[in-house]
């Protein structure tokens, strides 16, 4: 095989995004907990691409911050106003215009795009390298207000959108996913050819077809699954991708050899890892940045995030494993214990109803009931250390910057405010006193105070 010629992508995010309906942009709009725009920019990176532009329009500075963090100031070109696809690729042209190689084109509204569906734009021509213009079609179940694809077999000779299209080519199903590949001085050059004069009084990209085959360049379509290529331009379509995420992301893992007795209400990020033989239970929803070993177990109703669990740990039902929290083998976390930034050594536990933040627990140590580390005092924020094999009785307060030893015991609804040394037990609570017989008189007081009341 030949070295592949130098490629970049061109990534088109200038729309208004308006049947949205929503502050944000369109395009940070997220799917599996991702922005569609970085879905984009992930496929463009994974084909190898060694520029990437994102065209931005100038009313969302959300999405050019959003670029210019992700990929620099170099990968933003600006289109005002937007007049037009082949117009939104023209305002690529001052970034790319020094590029050498060819250049895709794709949506930052299409978020379920692989690169290994793109790849095939590149894919050689019978006749060597392809030196023409390649679109990824799809044949649509409802062609609508797609562009509609004029084939004469392999050959792709127009694309006819369907504001101009007559009764007949309204009747063609292979459609334009708007994904389009050529060599990059090829691209610029047909597009200074385009111009409005349309129905939307749009610069089309689409003419370039009409165009490349006028000089006998060679202009082709390949095919994708119409799933892979759908646009995202109001809630429903967001929605609907986001179920088609997060099908194939119980596919890939039911197939990867993780146990989900219910499937579809188990809900993934797009960076989800999940080792083979753990269980998740029903009703388990994963934030970005999971990373769960093989053989755990995560009960119902949990939420997961940013967290790290480890072979054999169990978690939930309704546990909440936050940013930081990071479970050693066989580390119990049951109902109602919400983790944070906290390390978990093997074999730790706590069963119910604690509030773990910006810590570390010792292997073997037992967090009873009601724990809380209380780890903020309204400025900074502190950590607790409790050493291996302790013991913290229920409903302790342990107050951060704070370390219990290992081996030690705090009694139940202590109050902890100062280190305590390993074996040692402490107690931080009021002693009780004991009144002898003092209920039995009260409540014969009142009963009798009762009874008159209501004669
Ligand atoms: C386009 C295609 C159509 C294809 C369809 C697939 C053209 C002329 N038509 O139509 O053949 O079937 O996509 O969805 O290309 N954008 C800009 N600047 C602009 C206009 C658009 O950045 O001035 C961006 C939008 O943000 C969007 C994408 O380009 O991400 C497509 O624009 P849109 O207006 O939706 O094009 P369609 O009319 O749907
Ligand atoms: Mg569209």
């Amino acid at each position: 095989m030949t070295a592949p010629h130098p490629r970049a992508a061109i990534i088109l995010a200038a729309g208004q995004g308006t049947r949205m309906k929503s502050p944000l942009p369109k395009v940070l709009h997220p799917v599996g907990a991702r922005a569609m725009l970085d879905h984009a920019i992930d496929a463009a990176e994974a084909l190898g691409c060694e520029r990437i532009v994102v065209v931005v329009g100038s009313h969302s500075p959300e999405v050019r911050a959003h670029v210019e963090k992700r990929l620099g100031a170099d990968s933003i070109a600006v289109q005002d106003p937007p007049l037009g696809t082949g117009h939104a690729v023209r305002a690529a042209e001052a970034v790319l215009g020094d590029f050498v190689g060819h250049v895709v084109v794709t949506y930052g509204d299409v978020p379920l795009l692989k690169a290994a569906d793109i790849e095939p734009v590149f894919a050689e021509a019978p006749e060597g390298v392809h030196e023409g213009v390649t679109v990824i079609g799809f044949e649509a179940r409802d062609p609508g207000a797609y562009g509609r694809l004029i084939l004469d077999d392999d050959d792709l000779l127009a694309i006819t959108e369907a504001k101009e299209a007559s009764a007949e080519v309204l009747a063609v199903t292979a459609c334009n996913s708007g994904v389009m590949a050529a060599p990059v001085g090829l691209l610029f050059d047909l597009l200074a050819e385009v111009t409005n004069d349309n129905a939307k009084s749009e610069y089309y990209l689409t003419d370039v077809v009409e165009l490349a085959r006028k000089r006998g360049a060679p202009t082709r379509a390949v095919f994708a699954a119409e799933d892979s290529v759908m646009g995202v331009n109001a809630q429903s379509e967001l929605a609907q991708a986001e179920a088609l995420f997060q099908k194939a992301q119980r596919e890939h893992f039911l197939a990867a050899g993780v146990t989900m007795s219910a499937p579809d209400t188990v809900h993934f990020a797009w960076d989800t890892q999940v080792g083979a033989g753990t269980t998740i239970e029903p009703f388990v929803v994963f934030g970005p940045g999971a990373k769960v070993a093989e053989g755990a177990r995560i009960r119902s109703f949990s939420h997961v995030e940013g967290a790290r669990i480890a072979t054999g740990a169990e978690v939930g039902p309704y546990a909440r494993l936050r940013p930081g929290a990071d479970l050693g083998e066989g580390v119990k976390i049951g109902n109602f214990v919400e983790v944070k930034n906290v390390r978990m050594d093997a074999g730790a536990k706590a069963n119910h109803l604690a509030y773990l933040g910006d810590g570390h627990v010792g292997a073997k140590a037992n967090i009873g009931a009601g724990t809380i580390f209380c780890n903020y005092d309204g400025f900074f924020k502190h950590r607790t250390t409790v050493g291996e094999g302790a013991f913290v009785g229920s409903n302790s307060s342990l107050v951060a910057p704070v370390t219990i030893g290992a081996g030690t015991m705090v009694g139940s609804g202590s109050v902890v405010t100062r280190d305590v040394a390993p074996g040692d037990l402490a107690l931080g609570r009021a002693e009780q006193t004991t009144k002898p017989g003092w209920a039995a008189r009260f409540m014969e007081t009142m009963r009798a105070k009762k009874a008159a009341k209501s004669q």
